[in-house]
Formats: structure tokens, sequence, C-alpha cells
């Protein structure tokens, strides 16, 4: 049968590869042959038809994937892939992109003797072609249109160039702002993280898999990644259940909820398992507890390095651990084709396992479509006419205004009038692939991303800027500030552009030191010494440090990494074009030795006041206030927003009913403008104690001057609930603290209420 079978696939793929097609029919022929068309049978009865004609290398094979020599980390160069392929030994590839490239390596796989198709898996972070700001940036913007957008677009983007898959969206939490990959992800907040996890699935997955604009999501890292011990990226973590459950996993499971495809495990070890070989996460929790019917993919190499983590003696160990914990796909790290067929000889793996892997790979690639046609992704016009698309533009503009953060306005000196004579320095100014920031797919050129400096000189005209660049990101030397100091005094104003340089923030990129790096604020001071009024923009992928500028620099603005559109979005934001509208994700810590810090810390028995105030015996520190420089949820606007008339539709309520929230806003200030309110509450009393706050639900509504509307919010008992010390998902009966704030440490209404 097996060798009737491939006679005649071979002859069919012959006779149509000379034509150059390799079609929907041709590939449902393996289908004919098991009496299984794709019109009348499930995706899961084609998986079983294909899977009876796999041997166990060919199923190992499915498990197996391996990069492209572009490389996201320490790539394992022997062996010969190409071959590997052809025997299908090779279930899926990254970082190969591109319709020629991805065709190229199509064709390879389809030479193999069940024509299987591949998975092009690429990390599409924030962008494709079009860069949009990095994912802490669009979290900023507290909107998830324009989160949803800034997917969506990645998506069609990545799908028509060859690739089925994204390694997105990171949804760790994160409360170390050391910890480089902070920039990947959406901050500190669990309620927030999961919004913008639900977002970013639904973006990238579009109308669903099969869809030729869509691609798989992978969410990561599962789990618990973000809470690196000392922000030191690879680092073990320790960690309460409590914790785990309650801040960690949640946003994990909004985008399983939300449909997401795949996950990827992690490199760290949870309590002294590493993630890969974690049956508690991967089987008891996300293939059990939660259902997840996608596969898992180990993160680069990390199968293997179980060794070095010294949980498996040898990679046939690491094998066998990272298979039984159920991770289904092995990133580069060879452990599986080298070990899997073994491993079910000697006993120790049973086929069951390898078989529920590779079903769970190939139901994907049906879902994707491939099996009708491999190449439904790879079709080079729809590549030129998607990547030059200038609407994509004219969204990454939006999102990115809507990610900055403006952090200090005082004097009113924000929007600028464009007749003003302004000079712009700084190391950033005319920086293009410092505004991509960290994960962006890279292009030889970056010709078409806008410099700060473009995007203020289209808005004033032509030769109406001055410049001084003053120093480097990095720098030592002084030697640029006498230059930019003569620049600054031509100038009414100075727009100085600071900050890190694109990969200073991301993977491996932690830093103990988070201070705006080398002598920028030197320069800062040398420039404010003129009398010049003074703005800052700050150019980041993390919270930095900078102190002395936030006391005397009258504006600053947080630009973030903005991606393609960064100069226009930042003009647009410094002359009113746009009012600034984003409020931070993340916590700024005043100091280094304040981390981890963040907003829903518990209270302690001996809390130290909110002031900064510090006396003995209180949890705090005797050489630094414990508050930050600026809390999460924090951002200001041109116009100012008041907010009154707090009503409850009830102080008490059963656990089957619900509370009814309403207040006015009202926008009473000149300008229209979006502000973000935020709703947190908290349990007084309870069986495990609660944080001091914990955000709930927020809107973003915008309001014209003048205007004002009534916000609703609603009370019910999936609020109210935390895990027990049983972890139980429980709301307990008692007081609640209802707090309605600009930020999270600027509350404009309070109430309580009783859940009886
Ligand atoms: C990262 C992942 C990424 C993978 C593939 C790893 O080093 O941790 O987030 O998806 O490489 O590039």
């Amino acid at each position: 049968m097996k060798s009737t079978v491939n006679q005649l696939m071979c002859s069919y793929y012959k006779a149509n590869s000379k034509k150059g097609l390799y079609t929907a029919v041709g590939l449902s022929l393996l289908l004919f042959f098991n009496n299984l068309s794709a019109q009348n049978h499930t995706v899961a009865q084609r998986v079983d038809s294909l899977m009876k004609l796999m041997t166990l290398d060919e199923k190992i094979g499915q498990l197996n994937q391996y990069s492209s020599s572009w490389a996201t980390g320490p790539v394992s160069p022997e062996g010969n892939k190409l071959q590997e392929i052809r025997e299908g030994k090779v279930g899926s590839l990254l970082n190969v992109k591109g319709v020629d490239k991805t065709r190229a390596m199509q064709e390879i796989a389809l030479q193999s003797r069940l024509r299987i198709p591949l998975l092009f898996g690429l990390d599409v972070i924030h962008g494709y072609k079009t860069i949009f700001p990095i994912p802490l940036a669009e979290a900023a913007s507290w909107d998830m249109n324009a989160i949803e957008t800034s997917a969506r677009i990645a998506a069609v983007e990545t799908a028509a160039s060859g690739i089925h898959w994204t390694f997105a969206p990171m949804v760790d939490i994160a409360r170390d702002a050391r910890w480089g990959r902070v920039m990947e992800g959406a901050g500190e907040d669990t309620y927030l993280g999961c919004a913008i996890a639900r977002t970013r699935v639904k973006g990238f997955q579009g109308k669903g898999l099969g869809a030729t604009d869509a691609v798989m999501a992978c969410v990561k890292h599962f789990a618990a990644y973000g809470a690196a011990i000392g922000g030191r990226d690879y680092n073990s973590v320790d960690m309460s259940d409590c914790s785990l459950w309650e801040v960690y996993l949640p946003p994990f499971k909004a985008a399983l909820d939300a449909g997401a495809a795949t996950f990827m495990n992690s490199f760290n070890d949870l309590n002294g398992i590493p993630a890969t070989g974690n049956s508690y996460l991967q089987r008891d929790i996300l293939k059990g507890k939660w259902g997840f019917q996608g596969f898992v993919v180990s993160d680069w190499g990390s199968i293997g390095e179980m060794i070095q983590h010294g949980y498996v003696k040898d990679q046939y160990e690491a094998a066998q651990a990272a298979i039984s914990a159920g991770s289904d796909m092995d990133m580069e790290s060879r452990c599986y084709n080298r070990n899997l067929k073994q491993l079910v000889r000697d006993g120790k793996v049973s086929v069951s396992l390898i078989n529920d892997a590779a079903r769970r790979i190939l139901t994907k690639k049906f879902e994707l479509g491939l099996f009708d046609d491999p190449f439904r992704f790879s079709i080079s016009e729809r590549e030129i006419q998607t990547i030059a698309d200038t609407e994509h533009r004219i969204q990454a503009r939006d999102v990115a205004r809507k990610s900055i953060v403006l952090l200090k306005n005082e004097n009113g000196l924000l929007p600028l009038a464009p007749s003003k004579k302004i000079a712009l320095i700084g190391p950033l100014a005319k920086s293009k692939v410092d505004m991509l920031g960290f994960w962006n797919v890279e292009w030889p050129d970056n010709s078409d991303v806008i410099s700060p400096f473009e995007g203020l000189e289209a808005r004033v005209g032509k030769g109406n800027l001055l410049y001084a660049k003053g120093c480097d990101i990095t720098d030592t030397s002084k030697v640029g500030f006498s230059e930019a100091v003569n620049v600054a005094r031509k100038a009414d104003v100075v727009i100085l552009t600071v900050g890190e340089k694109r990969d200073m923030s991301g993977e491996a990129k932690s830093r103990s030191n988070i201070h705006l790096p080398g002598i920028q604020e030197e320069l800062i001071k040398a420039i404010y010494t003129t009398g010049k009024p003074v703005i800052v923009l700050v150019n980041a992928g993390r919270p930095l440090i900078f102190n002395w500028t936030a006391e005397h620099v009258s504006s600053i603005v947080y630009t973030w990494w903005l991606g393609s559109e960064a100069g226009n979005a930042m003009a647009d934001v410094l002359f009113g074009d746009y009012n600034p509208s984003g409020k931070l994700p993340m916590t700024f810590p005043a100091s280094e030795g304040q981390i981890p810090i963040y907003y829903n810390y518990l209270n302690t028995g001996r809390p130290a006041s909110d002031d900064g105030s510090f006396a003995n015996y209180q949890s705090g520190y005797i050489d630094l206030a414990k508050s930050p420089r600026y809390p999460f949820g924090f951002g200001l606007s041109y116009t100012s927003f008041l907010y009154d008339g707090l009503k409850l539709s009830s102080e008490h309520m059963k656990s089957n009913e619900k509370i009814e929230v309403s207040f006015s806003l009202t926008n009473t200030g000149k300008y229209a403008g979006d502000e973000v309110v935020q709703l947190y509450f908290r349990d007084q009393v309870a069986s495990v104690v609660r944080p001091v706050k914990e955000l709930k639900d927020f809107q973003k509504i915008h309001l014209d001057s003048g205007e004002h509307k009534t916000v609703h919010f609603t009370i019910d008992k999936e609020k109210l609930s935390f895990y027990n010390r049983k972890l139980e998902w429980v709301a307990e009966p008692g007081q609640f603290d209802l707090m309605i704030g600009a930020s999270s440490a600027d509350i404009r209404l309070k109430s309580t209420f009783v859940l009886e």
C-alpha cells in the first residue's frame, strides 16, 4: 500500500513540478488515496489519514525545527539541513523570509516521500516591513483598536511574504525594568496584559487560520519568564503558586481563549524545574486544565539547555524530559531528531507521545490550508503589493502617536507653535535604526524610517530646523557640547532627543544601570544652562531613570522606540496635531534600588507612607523613598479632565449580583483629547492578603473641549475574585475600596461597597 501511494504521488508531483505547479488538487491526492477528500472530511480525519502513512522517522521529523542562517540564537552548524528537509526530517523552519526563499524551501520539502509542507515561523514582534512601536510602547496607548490594527497589518505583511507563523505575542508580565525584554511585552499589569494578549492574538490570526492574510500566533514564554531573578535574562524564577496563577498565568489563558494556535515555552526554570521539561506547566495546566489543542514549540535550544540547567545529563535525557512534559516541537536543539527514535526503541518514550505531538503540528498545517496548496502564502505579486501598501504607514504613524506618553509639561510649553525657531539636539535626532528598536525584521535598507529630524523638519519646513548632535548615546567625550550649546542659543526652544540604542533593550540585553546611557544627561544640563526652554524626548525600550531631567526640565515626552513613522508621530504630538493620551504600562523607578517596583504591591504589616517619608521600623529604605518616579497608569494631556458625580447602583452586592458604577468625565481644557480612566479595587480583608490596589477595568474616552460623558463600569464577582490558598478562584465576602483615577497614584473618585 505504502509503495503504491508513494508511486502514485510521485508521478503526480513529477508531472506538475514540470509545469512549476503544486496545486490544491495535487496534495489532496494524498488524502484521496485514503479515501478522504478535503471536502468531505474534518481536519482530524485528514490528519489521521496522513498519520497512518507516516513512519516514526517522518513523525519525529515534524517535531523538528531549524533556523536559516539568519539566526536569533546560537545555531548548531552541523548537518545538512537541506538534505534533512528533503528526507522529511524537518517540520518547520524559522527565520526564512520572503516569497522567493519560502517557496524555494517548500519546493525542497515537497521532494520528501509524503510531501508534507513546511511551516515557516518568524519573530514578527512589532511589524514586518512596516515597523510599529515596540509592544511596551503600544501598551502605553491602552488602545485596543490601535494594538489590533498593528498586529493585523503585521500579519498581512508577514503572510504575504510566505510566512505562516509569528512568535508573538510575548505576554510575560514584567516588574523589573532591568530585564531587557520588558520592551517586548505589555508591562507590569495582569489586567491590561490580558486585554492586550487577547487583542494581539485577534490581530495576528484575523478571521482565523486558513485565511491567507492571517498568521498563527505563538504565545510566549510559557511561563513566568518575566520574573527572572535580578532582571537577568534567562535567569531562574522562584515564585509562589498565588503569584504564578494570579499575576503571570492569566495573560496566557486570555491569549488561549482568544484562539491562539501555538505556545512557546521558556528558557527559565520555575522553582527548580526548567519550563521546557515542566509537566506541571505544559501538561497539567496548558494541555490539561486549559484544554489547549494547538502545539508547543520549545524556545531556541531550550531542550538541550536542560543539560546546563542540571536537570538532565545529556541530549537523550533532555529529549525524553521535553517530550514527556509536552514540548511538541524542538527549536534548533536537535535533541528530538537525534534521540526520539532511540528513546522509543528503548521503551523510554511511548509512540503515543510522538503521535500526539505530530498530530498537533499537522493539524495546524491542515488548518492553514498548506495541504491544499503549500504555496498559498507565497505569491510574488501579492508580496510586492502588500509590502508597498502606503496605508500601513498611515496606521503606523497613528499607532505611534497614540503610544507616546507626556510625562511633564510645566508652563504649557507644549504644544509648540511651528513658527518658533527650534533646535533639535541629541544623539538620536538623525537616527533611523534606533527608532525601530529591538526585534525588527532586518532589512538591508532603513532609509524609509522617519527620523525625529525628518519628522520635525517636515512640519516646520525645510531649512527651518537647527541641529547639533552633542554626543553619541554611549559617549564619554563632551567635545560636541560647545557646538550644541551654540546651536541652542540661536533657537527659541530646544528639543533634545536622548535615550537608548536599538539593541540596549531586548533579548539578552539586561542592564544593571538603567539611567540614561553615557553623558546624555550631562548634555541636557549643558543645554539647560543656556536658559532656553527645553523639551526632552526619551527614546528607549524600557523605563529609564533620569532624575535630574525629571526635576529640572519643564517638558518631558517618553517616545520609546516608535518604529517606521517615529519622527512624524513625534512631530504630531509636539505641535499638537495629536494630543498625547498614552499612560505608562510600567512603573518608572527613581532608582534601581527600588526594583522590583510595581503599583499592586502588598501593604505589609509596617507600611511606609506614600509621600516618601520614612519612619524607623517601616517597610521602606533609609536612604530612598519607596515611591516611584512615575507611577503605573500615569500620563498627561494638553487638556485637563474633571472626574465627578460618582454613583454606585448599590453599596451591597450578592455574589450573583452586579453593581453599576457611573461618573461624569469632563474635558475642562481647551484641546480635544483622550483620557484613560482606570478602575481599581482593594479587597480590604481576605484569606490571602490582597494588593493595595488592582486594576480591574479601564476605558479610553475621547472628549472635545468642554464636552462631558457619563462613564459606566460594572462590578461583578469575577472582578472581585482571586486565588485562595487552595488555588480556588473565589470572591470572599467583605468590604472593598473602589478607586477611579487618572493613574494608579492619581485617584480622583473613591467609594466602598460590600460583597455579601
Ligand atoms: C527567543 C524567542 C524567539 C526565538 C526565535 C529565542 O531566543 O527567546 O522569543 O521567538 O529565539 O527567534
